[in-house]
């Protein structure tokens, strides 16, 4: 550009230096997009679904494997993939307890259990506290103190208590009281419920209790 046309400050070394900073933004830019893109794409080969995933994990002491799409909850998957059927849906949003599990050790609401979130883990039903045919000691002491009614909220019930009692040997009637609290029988049996867990651990029942 002859010097007579230039713009007052315009040079060619201005030009140079100006068209440089241009290309390495832009650069940047170019390698900051690729970037993005490859780790979305890593995200999305990440990601499973939303067809059917294979899930695997042991339940009641034996491998099991389902197919399933993610949305399916744990609670389904016992009851309509392996035929669980102790594990109760009644509510189907973790306010009755009735489809309690336990899983690597703790209490969980089945229903509010994704699947997919199991994969690997140990899982025991209301089927597996019993063992080699035997009642468990919680069992045992549901039927003799006579804990349900209609039964449907009894399943839940059992494995609470095992889990209180697998935790607290010997609790207090208030802390079986708090941990059976996200359990609901709308039939009512509360006092012998109350009666089982406290006879389960090796204590007086309610009306044995003086002072209750
Ligand atoms: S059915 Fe899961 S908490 Fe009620
Ligand atoms: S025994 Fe009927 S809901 Fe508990």
């Amino acid at each position: 550009m002859p010097e007579e046309t230039r713009p007052p400050g315009f040079s060619r070394r201005s030009f140079i230096k100006t068209v440089g900073v241009s290309a390495t933004v832009s650069t940047l830019s170019g390698i900051a997009e690729a970037h993005a893109a490859a780790r979305e794409k890593e995200q999305a080969d990440a990601l499973e679904g939303p067809g059917p995933i294979a899930v695997a994990f042991t339940v009641n002491g034996k491998s099991a494997e389902v197919r399933v799409e993610p949305s399916v909850t744990l609670a389904e998957v016992l009851r309509l993939n392996l035929g669980l059927t102790g594990t109760k849906i009644i509510c189907d949003r973790g306010s009755c307890g009735g489809c309690s599990v336990i899983v690597n050790g703790k209490l969980v609401n089945a229903c509010m259990t994704l699947a997919f979130d199991v994969q690997g883990a140990t899982i025991t039903t209301v089927e597996g506290i019993s063992q080699g045919g035997k009642l468990d000691a919680v069992q045992e002491s549901f039927l003799r103190h006579d804990a349900l009614q209609c039964g449907y909220c009894t399943p839940g019930f059992i494995v609470a208590t095992r889990v209180l009692l697998n935790d607290v040997p010997k609790p207090t009637l208030d802390q079986i009281k708090k941990a059976l609290g996200g359990n609901i029988c709308r039939c009512g049996t509360y006092t012998n419920i109350f009666n089982a867990a406290l006879e389960a651990s090796g204590q007086a029942p309610i009306m044995d209790q003086k002072g209750v």
